[in-house]
């Protein structure tokens, strides 16, 4: 029973990460509310280990000098590579914060959220600024889309054209929302909320709206993108068998994205994640019986999965839109009354 279970979880986790992890994250930040608000600064530090160990080899890089690529570390590397990714860690938290002015805040598990939403959306910050940090090296290709498209669909032979400049977009849009993310960052911090006029902390939080849309765009977008691209118009390049297995879970284009990043320039082999390998997997050669099929054996393709990750955000941003107008129409409609 229990292999059952941990069968199901490690296959959700498989083919629907961001709703699975969504759904764990909930969970844990409810459960551990009262430790989080008691302990924020422990958690503060804990969080920005994984940030750290990404930013100072980045920084030592640009002076020339090579560090460890901490991503092989096991558990730790596990830990860095959803920081890189979002899908498993920021984004979900992200939307957990975003839901939490959408539902009524008398609901006892709301109720606990709201009370840690400044200090869930400082840990959101140690996500987001390590996916910058990495992804910032899509950029001069994504601009070269636009600049010299010529140029880019010659070296690249991306299949599609159309799902070329949607991830382009997609990756620059990723500037428009750090400039958004970092202001409301830096004032979710006491010190700083503290020193800044109510009313224009109050103006500023509502680029949050901003933010939460450019989300689905970027997301949604680079899924789209990758499923356009299949292959990403490139031929396979020698990488490790290890980084394969890892990557055919990944958009294609997104794959040819991260290499500089993740090969070149940080020299990291990618470990293979156990939920991948069944993909990969040969049947054993002999007349063994094949035991009993489990969900480890259903085999989701990667654009099965672009597919579930896409109606997954359809479905989360979706029912955030309608949840928020519904809650602004009921206060609007009490306010009224009031009067
Ligand atoms: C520096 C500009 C940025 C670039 C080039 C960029 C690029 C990317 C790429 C390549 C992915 C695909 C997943 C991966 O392999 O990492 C992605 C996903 C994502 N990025 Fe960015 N990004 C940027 C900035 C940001 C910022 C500032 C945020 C948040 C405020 C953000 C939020 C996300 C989210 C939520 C996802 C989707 C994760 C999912 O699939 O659920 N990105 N981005």
């Amino acid at each position: 029973m229990i292999k059952i279970l941990i069968d199901l979880a490690d296959f959700l986790r498989s083919c629907a990460p961001l709703l699975t992890s969504l759904l764990i994250l909930a969970v844990l930040c409810i459960l551990l509310s009262k430790s989080i608000k008691k302990h924020a600064t422990l958690y503060y530090l804990l969080l920005a280990i994984p940030f750290a160990l990404v930013a100072l080899p980045f920084i030592g890089r640009m002076f020339g000098i090579e560090t460890a690529g901490f991503v092989r570390i096991p558990i730790l590397g596990e830990i860095i590579r959803d920081y890189i990714h979002m899908a498993t860690f920021g984004h979900p938290l992200l939307i957990i914060i975003m839901y939490m002015g959408a539902f009524n805040p008398k609901i006892p598990g709301v109720k606990k959220l709201l009370a840690i939403r400044k200090e869930l959306s400082i840990i959101s910050g140690f996500p987001v600024l390590t996916h910058s940090l990495i992804r910032v090296g899509n950029l001069p290709n994504s601009f070269k889309f636009f600049s010299g498209n010529a140029e880019y669909m010659a070296n690249t032979k991306a299949a599609s054209e159309l799902g070329a400049g949607i991830s382009s977009f997609s990756f620059i849009l990723g500037i428009i929302m750090l400039l958004v993310f970092i202001p409301l960052w830096v004032t979710s911090f006491d010190s700083v909320r503290k020193r800044m006029d109510h009313i224009k902390w109050k103006k500023l939080q509502k680029w949050a709206y901003v933010l939460y849309a450019t989300l689905f765009i970027h997301a949604a977008g680079i899924q789209t993108g990758g499923l356009l691209n299949p292959r990403g118009g490139h031929a396979p390049s020698p990488v490790t068998v290890e980084a394969t297995v890892t990557e055919n879970t990944r958009p294609n284009e997104q794959r040819e994205n991260a290499r500089p990043n993740e090969q070149s320039k940080q020299g990291e082999r990618i470990k293979p994640d156990k939920n991948t390998q069944s993909v990969q997997t040969a049947r054993p050669a002999t007349n063994e019986r094949m035991p009993s099929k489990g969900f480890s054996d259903i085999k989701v393709t990667a654009p099965q999965k672009g597919y579930i990750h896409i109606i997954s955000l359809i479905l989360i941003y979706g029912s955030y839109l309608y949840l928020r107008l519904r809650k602004t129409k009921k206060d609007a409609k009490k306010k009224a009354a009031s009067l």
